[in-house]
């Protein structure tokens, strides 16, 4: 992707962005993204289409991943693009660390293109073992894990390769029930949706 010339402005914002931070030069206007072109690009065909097929692939793949019937995911997911020479996007972390996190909560990471070495995730295979290492995958693989309790984050791009990928979070609606009887508020938030029957 980085070889490509850069023609017309982008309907996903992230695209410039990702460009910047690749240390490309990009006309000022691909910074210019506001709710217009949010409504621009949730209208398009492109948007709805893989819209479409996000939800399948939860409903199809990653339930019964979870051994679940019905999941409460994000939606939608989060993209990002980390071209050769991108600094770090996220640092060591768990998602416990975060509000609107929950116990149950299982990670879903879906590269579209070959991730290894500092052009990965990295992680640790048990809460607290340090054992950090490069998730290695090619098209076609996801990577769930728990993202939780096991920290997680990413290096500089130092590779040749462009990174392309989603992630988003899911829980088996029966855990979520429970974890929120036992809490005094019902944190739902506007970035999640019920896996549609
Ligand atoms: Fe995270």
């Amino acid at each position: 992707m980085h070889r490509r010339p850069l023609t017309g402005k982008p309907l996903f914002p992230g695209l410039g962005k990702a460009y910047t931070l690749g240390g490309f030069s990009v006309p000022s206007e691909w910074r210019d993204y506001g709710s217009r072109e949010t409504l621009r690009l949730e209208a398009s065909d492109t948007w709805q289409e893989f819209m479409r097929l996000y939800r399948t692939f939860v409903k199809e793949v990653c339930a019964p991943l979870c051994g679940a019937e019905r999941l409460v995911f994000q939606c939608p997911p989060t993209m990002r693009i980390a071209l050769p020479g991108c600094p770090a996007t996220i640092q060591a972390h768990c998602d416990s660390e975060y509000p609107a996190h929950w116990h149950g909560e299982v990670n879903f990471w879906l590269p579209v293109t070959p991730v290894f070495g500092t052009n990965s995730l990295w992680l640790e295979s048990e809460p607290e073992k340090g054992d950090f290492h490069p998730a290695e995958l090619g098209f076609g693989e996801v990577l769930c894990f728990n993202g939780f309790q096991c920290r997680h984050y990413t290096c500089k791009n130092e590779t040749d390769s462009t990174r392309v990928s989603f992630d988003w979070r899911a829980i088996p609606e029966d855990i979520l029930r429970l974890v929120l009887a036992c809490e005094s508020t019902f944190p739902f938030h506007s970035g999640t949706a019920p896996l549609p029957r």
